[in-house]
């Protein structure tokens, strides 16, 4: 395949030159190339940039009775559609079993379904000082790194106990730790005391998680991070507080990183003030912050505060989310987004003047391969590494609708960004060397995709 007269945009270049992809791989990458190729592509105009990566997304995870509705088939179509080729998510392991029982679980979700590639990250839930050996192992599986929360104390919330063992254990081993982090305990008691005072609706999901227990929870975890000596990456900062004391550990030079994502840069708790259980579209974790907060996530990706956007896409189907009409606490946490990631922040992001095209290149692909050991086999165009590739028109205009086939593939009744106008879309989406996705339409194969065993 020969992609011509492109302007190739990677996180360190952007020029105008062709790309040869021979299988499943790319050869050359230099002007006027004069190959033969089966296939060509004209690029005149467009963009040439790495398949996007999101590193963090939840396709059928258990949330009690339930799962979120799309699978590895239907959330990786739906990736495909909107630039990204590469996908990470999150084997949770069962209190009391082995991390592996949870790995071979994940593979089983996957195997025959992804059509694109994929990786994982384990959520430790349970780590006695007996269990910690099994972390090798997980590595070896290929699984490069770790999750752990502080939030939902029922579920996947770890006392500081274990956030110590989980943290040195995985500094042993290189591999980086992912926090979910929000004072869980904390935030519990809150709840309880707006449920006896009789509050039920969907907003009150927001009131009762406020940003300061984000910003707690982020700082305790850069303590143990720096004692331990852990690689820590908040995932889905959606606050100024939260944001605070990551821009202090970076600048006493700690491993410590940060993800935000396009829900906490595009959207505001106002949503959850309309009538009626429209709120519960967005009730997520942490929830919708105020405009001063998107605010701040904007400056931190502009000055490297921020370095990865990931979707965390989790949706559940509104017959679900039915579950709390009579009380929030039951509506199940999580939202779409993984179609919708490229466009909305190549719209906010380049078109709005905020960030540069190499910037959103690192921000969507490169920086996530670097820090989970897929870089530079993923999250740049060179020769010798798969061949990813979107051919972005950043001048296509798209209306972002769940009744839109181009931009809607997701496995779920509404669209979190409904109605919201985009300027840039994916027009060709290649994953190895094949192409996934034309004009919004899915080209791919179901089962196409690989496992990715991360460095
Ligand atoms: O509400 C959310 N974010 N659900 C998915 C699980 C998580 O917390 O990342
Ligand atoms: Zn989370
Ligand atoms: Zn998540």
């Amino acid at each position: 395949m020969l992609i011509r007269n492109g302007r190739v945009v990677t996180a360190s270049e952007s020029r105008m030159a062709d790309v040869l992809v021979c299988g499943e791989t790319i050869l050359e990458v230099a002007a006027g190339i004069s190959s033969h190729a089966d296939e060509l592509i004209d690029a005149s105009g467009r963009l040439v940039i790495p398949g996007g990566i999101d590193p963090h997304v939840h396709f059928e995870l258990p949330v009690g009775e339930i799962t979120s509705s799309d699978d590895f088939f239907t959330g990786t179509r739906a990736a495909a559609c909107g630039g990204t080729t590469c996908v990470i998510d999150f084997p949770t392991q069962e209190r009391g079993h082995s991390m592996l029982e949870a790995i071979d679980q994940w593979h089983r979700k996957a195997d025959g379904k992804a059509c694109i590639d994929y990786g994982f990250h384990m959520i430790v839930t349970d780590l006695p000082p007996e269990r910690v050996p099994e972390m090798r192992q997980v590595v070896e599986a290929g699984v490069s790194s770790f999750k752990l929360f502080t939030a939902y104390p029922d579920r996947l919330y770890v006392d500081d106990a274990t956030l110590m063992r989980a943290m040195r254990g995985a500094a042993e081993l290189g591999a980086p730790v992912l926090m979910h982090a929000e004072n869980g305990i904390a935030i519990d008691e809150i709840v309880q005391r707006a449920r006896r005072d009789g509050h039920r609706e969907p907003a009150w999901h927001a009131r009762t998680r406020p940003p300061a227990l984000e910003a707690e929870a982020v700082f305790r975890s850069i303590a143990i991070a720096e004692v331990t000596d852990a690689t820590l990456y908040i995932v889905h900062v959606s606050s100024a507080a939260a944001l605070e004391p990551v821009r202090w550990a970076q600048a006493r030079g700690l491993p410590v990183y940060a993800e935000t994502c396009p829900q906490y840069l595009m959207l505001d708790d106002s949503l959850y003030d309309q009538p009626g259980f429209e709120g519960a579209k967005w009730v997520m974790t942490p929830a919708l912050r105020k405009p001063s907060d998107q605010a701040a996530l904007w400056a931190g990706i502009v000055d490297d505060a921020v370095q990865v956007i990931g979707t965390d896409h989790c949706p559940f189907w509104m017959k679900d989310k039915e579950r709390g009409r009579d009380d929030f606490t039951c509506i199940p946490n999580g939202a779409p987004g993984i179609e919708n990631r490229m466009a909305l922040l190549y719209s906010e992001g380049v078109a709005a003047g905020r960030i540069s095209e190499q910037r959103f290149v690192e921000i969507t692909s490169t920086n996530a391969a670097r820090l989970f050991g897929l870089f530079p086999r993923k999250g740049t165009i060179a020769p010798g590494t798969d061949a990813d590739i979107v051919i972005f028109d950043s001048g296509r205009e798209e209306t972002i609708s769940v009744d839109n086939p181009r931009t809607h593939h997701m496995q779920v009744d509404y669209n979190a960004y409904e109605g919201r106008r985009v300027r840039g879309f994916p027009e060709i989406v290649i994953a190895r060397g094949r192409i996934v996705a034309r004009d919004g339409e899915f080209t791919g194969i179901q089962g196409t995709g690989n496992f990715l065993k991360r460095n």
